[in-house]
C-alpha cells in the first residue's frame, strides 16, 4: 500500500520564516539577522521549555526570542511593537513550492497535514493566511501533548490522530533536529534542506534528503508498505 498520511513541519517547511524580515524591516536596520536571532531563540527556549518540563505556548517563546533578538540587535521594541512582531507569524508566506506538492500529492489520494510547535490559533491563522487550509486534513499542535517537539509525544499525536503506526507515516520537516526526533519515533522522514546546510551528526539519518518538496510525489510513488 503507498503512504496514507504525509506530515509535514509548518514553519520553515511549508511557511518561509525569512518572510518576517518585511515585519521586522520597519523597525530595526539588519533584519535578516534580526530573523535569524529571533528563530534561533525561540527554538532554542522551545528546547530547553521541553527539558526542563516548564510549559509555556509556542506565542510566548516567539516573544522571549524576540526580546533578546531586540537586545542583541540594540533594538528597542515595546510591547505594542513585540505584539505587533509575534503576529506577523500569521502572515509568514508559504514557499513557492507549497501548493503545487500538496495539489500533487493529494491528487494521488495522499492527505496531508501538519504537525506544528506552533499554537492552535497562530498555525491556523498562517496556514489560513498561506491558502492551503483546503488543502490540509489536519493540523496536530503541539499544545494537546503540552510539550514541544522534538519530544516524542508530540509525534505520537500524528499515530494517535491517524490510528497508524509511525512506519506507515512520512514526515517532512526542513529542520534537522525535528527529522531526527520524528526518524527516532519511527517514521519515515524526508529532510527538506530548504538551507543547503550541513546534515545533523546526532541521531537517526532521515531516509530522504530533499532540497525542495518537488520531489516528494515521486518518494511516495517509489513506496509502498508490507501491511495496511
Ligand atoms: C514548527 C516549528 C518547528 O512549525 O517551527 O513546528
Amino acid at each position: 500500500m503507498k503512504p496514507a498520511v504525509v506530515v509535514f513541519d509548518l514553519f520553515g517547511t511549508l511557511l518561509n520564516i525569512a518572510s518576517l524580515r518585511d515585519a521586522a524591516a520597519p523597525l530595526v536596520s539588519e533584519p535578516d539577522a534580526f530573523v535569524a536571532t529571533w528563530r534561533e531563540k525561540q527554538i532554542g527556549y522551545a528546547f530547553a521549555s521541553a527539558i526542563m518540563s516548564v510549559h509555556e505556548d509556542f506565542d510566548a517563546m516567539t516573544d522571549y526570542g524576540l526580546r533578546y533578538a531586540a537586545e542583541k540587535h540594540g533594538v528597542a521594541l515595546d510591547e505594542q511593537k513585540r505584539k505587533w512582531l509575534v503576529a506577523a507569524w500569521e502572515n509568514v508566506r508559504a514557499y513557492d513550492d507549497v501548493v503545487s506538492t500538496l495539489r500533487d500529492l493529494r491528487e494521488r489520494g495522499v492527505r496531508c497535514a501538519v504537525l506544528t510547535n506552533g499554537t492552535p490559533s497562530t498555525a491556523k491563522a498562517a496556514i489560513a493566511h498561506a491558502g492551503i487550509a483546503d488543502l490540509l486534513d489536519a493540523t496536530l499542535s503541539v499544545e494537546s501533548a503540552g510539550v514541544f517537539k522534538p519530544d516524542r509525544r508530540v509525534y505520537e499525536l500524528v499515530t494517535a490522530h491517524y490510528h497508524m503506526p509511525a512506519e506507515h507515516v512520512v514526515f517532512v520537516s526542513s529542520n534537522g533536529w525535528d527529522a531526527t526526533g520524528a526518524a527516532l519515533f519511527g517514521m519515515r522522514v524526508a529532510w527538506c534542506n530548504r538551507g543547503g546546510v550541513p546534515a545533523e551528526t546526532f541521531g537517526p539519518t532521515p531516509e530522504w534528503v530533499l532540497r525542495d518538496l518537488r520531489g516528494l510525489p515521486a518518494i511516495v510513488d517509489a513506496l509502498s508498505f508490507s501491511s495496511a
